[in-house]
């Protein structure tokens, strides 16, 4: 009997789509590459409904895209010739909020912004957040070690799982529900899931650190007239304001390029400047913390540092900052082959590698427009570039990480390596590392039938 059949016979009609049924959804995540409809996807509600599936799978040699929210900006859950999707779309259940604990438990198929909100009814706080929120997947979040906006206060994705279900390419169920904040019970397995995109196993289930809402939050758009001046701001914030919670820069043409795509997005300042910074903090001090606030600002004003800021004096004017900074999607869609980059490089080189990257894509490729922008707080930038071909686009990957390389640093600070970087590791893993990854991924999944051909 073949596989689909005998998955058809085992699993209701809602658990497997095939053929027909399969909708161009699940043909590409954000990236838009590749494009290829797979003849089955396989839905499940449960992990033992995931075991069965990968079982079968596996006996059968059938290889598997795993696809959480398809945000992903590095082609990972885009699926390859041959392969059936799985998705966790169906798994998205709360499980338990518990207020002792501070954690929630969730299926990995929940959206972020659904999680996010469990948690706020119950008066706490998952602090991890991106743009993406609304269609993101908490697994996917976990299978990437997704960074976002607040990573410079909480930490990545990793950062807040205290507990995973995942299952294994043979079926094999690890539970592991801790919620334990010390337990040194033996290898932290969870670790082996977090980040490594879906290639070593599938996360089906998630137990997470929640923190108590802070009160307060504070936010301005800086304008500032030099790298250095940026440098010296964030040193100032990280000393000064300890809940520090965002520090999120634009490069000039972004942040104008963004204005003119979002209809309603409006620039708080009258004049031009050559950087501008979101600094947000959030605190549990309602009578200090805005002083505080305030008061760096000021202070930094006064010694020329800040060339202008604006504060927040409302909810809707930072979104209004936030509009601005989260305008990429917008961006993206003017931009033909857009390619995305999201590379970390030591904070005192950012300048002088944005300026090699620069003069670089001028000299080689002097049609293309490269928009800067991203989480400077964390070390980490992003550039969307549209580019005029496919043959282009590849050069433009390969002349940005050669030069991310040669800063030492890394060609994906947190979207992952996916289908799309995979032939520039290299020039942030060595050899060995590289050895090892293949090893371990051949332990757990002899026959490579989980996303094959990602990572490495
Ligand atoms: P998918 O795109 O479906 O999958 C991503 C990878 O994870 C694939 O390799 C897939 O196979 C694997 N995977 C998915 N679910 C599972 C699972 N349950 N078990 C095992 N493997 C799984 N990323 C950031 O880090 N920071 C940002 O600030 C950020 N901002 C973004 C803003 C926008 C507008 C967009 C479109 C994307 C952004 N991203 C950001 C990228 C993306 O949202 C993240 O990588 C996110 O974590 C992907 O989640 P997903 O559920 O969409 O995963
Ligand atoms: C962001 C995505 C691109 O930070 O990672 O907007
Ligand atoms: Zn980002």
């Amino acid at each position: 009997m073949s596989l689909t059949k005998k998955i058809c016979e085992i699993f209701d009609a809602p658990s497997v789509l095939y053929n027909d049924e399969v909708s161009d959804k699940y043909a590409s995540d954000w990236t838009d590459g590749g494009k290829y409809r797979p003849e089955v996807v396989l839905r499940p509600k449960t992990a033992e409904d995931v075991s069965s599936m990968l079982k079968l799978c596996n006996v059968a040699g059938q290889q598997i895209v795993v696809q959480g929210g398809l945000t992903g900006l590095s082609g990972g859950a885009s699926p390859k010739p041959g392969e059936w999707s799985l998705s966790l779309e169906r798994m998205n259940q709360i499980i338990e909020i518990d207020q002792d604990a501070l954690t929630i438990t969730v299926q990995a198929g929940t959206p972020l912004s659904v999680v996010q909100r469990a948690a706020e009814d119950a008066g706490l706080y998952l602090p991890l957040d991106l743009g993406a929120r609304g269609s993101c997947q908490i697994g996917g979040n976990i299978a990437t070690n997704a960074g976002g906006n607040q990573v410079i206060k909480y930490g990545m994705a990793r950062a807040l799982v205290s507990g995973m279900v995942a299952v294994l390419a043979d079926g094999t169920i690890l539970a592991n529900r801790n919620k334990l904040l010390k337990n040194n019970a033996g290898y932290d397995l969870k670790q082996l899931f977090i980040g490594s995109e879906g290639t070593l196993g599938i996360i089906t289930e998630v137990v997470l650190r929640l923190f108590p809402k802070p009160i307060t939050k504070q936010s301005a758009m800086c304008a500032l007239e030099s790298m250095t001046d940026v440098i010296h701001l964030l040193n100032a914030a990280r000393t000064r304001l300890p809940s520090i919670s965002a520090f999120e820069v634009m490069w000039p043409n972004y942040f104008d390029a963004c204005i003119s795509a979002i209809d309603d997005a409006r620039s708080p300042f009258t004049e031009k400047y050559s950087y501008y910074v979101i600094l947000e903090s959030e605190g549990h001090c309602a009578e200090t913390d805005f002083e505080h606030f305030c008061e760096l600002l000021a202070d930094l004003m006064e010694q020329g540092i800040v060339a202008n800021a604006v504060l927040a004096q409302s909810i809707a004017d930072a979104e209004n900052f936030w509009k601005i900074r989260d305008g990429i999607g917008e961006l993206t869609a003017l931009l033909k082959n857009a390619a995305h980059f999201d590379i970390g490089i030591p904070i005192r080189s950012v300048e002088a590698c944005v300026d090699d990257i620069q003069s670089t894509l001028l000299r080689k490729f002097p049609s293309v427009i490269a928009y800067y922008f991203g989480h400077l707080g964390d070390g980490n930038f992003h550039i969307v570039a549209g580019t005029e071909n496919e043959e282009q686009k590849y050069g433009v990957y390969n002349a940005v990480y050669e030069i991310t390389g040669k800063y030492e640093g890394s060609i994906t600070a947190e979207h992952g390596v996916g289908s799309d970087k995979t032939q520039w590791l290299h020039h942030s893993r060595d050899e060995a590392e590289i050895a090892l990854m293949r090893t371990l991924k051949a332990t757990l999944d002899p026959k490579g039938i989980l996303n094959p051909g990602r990572v490495f």
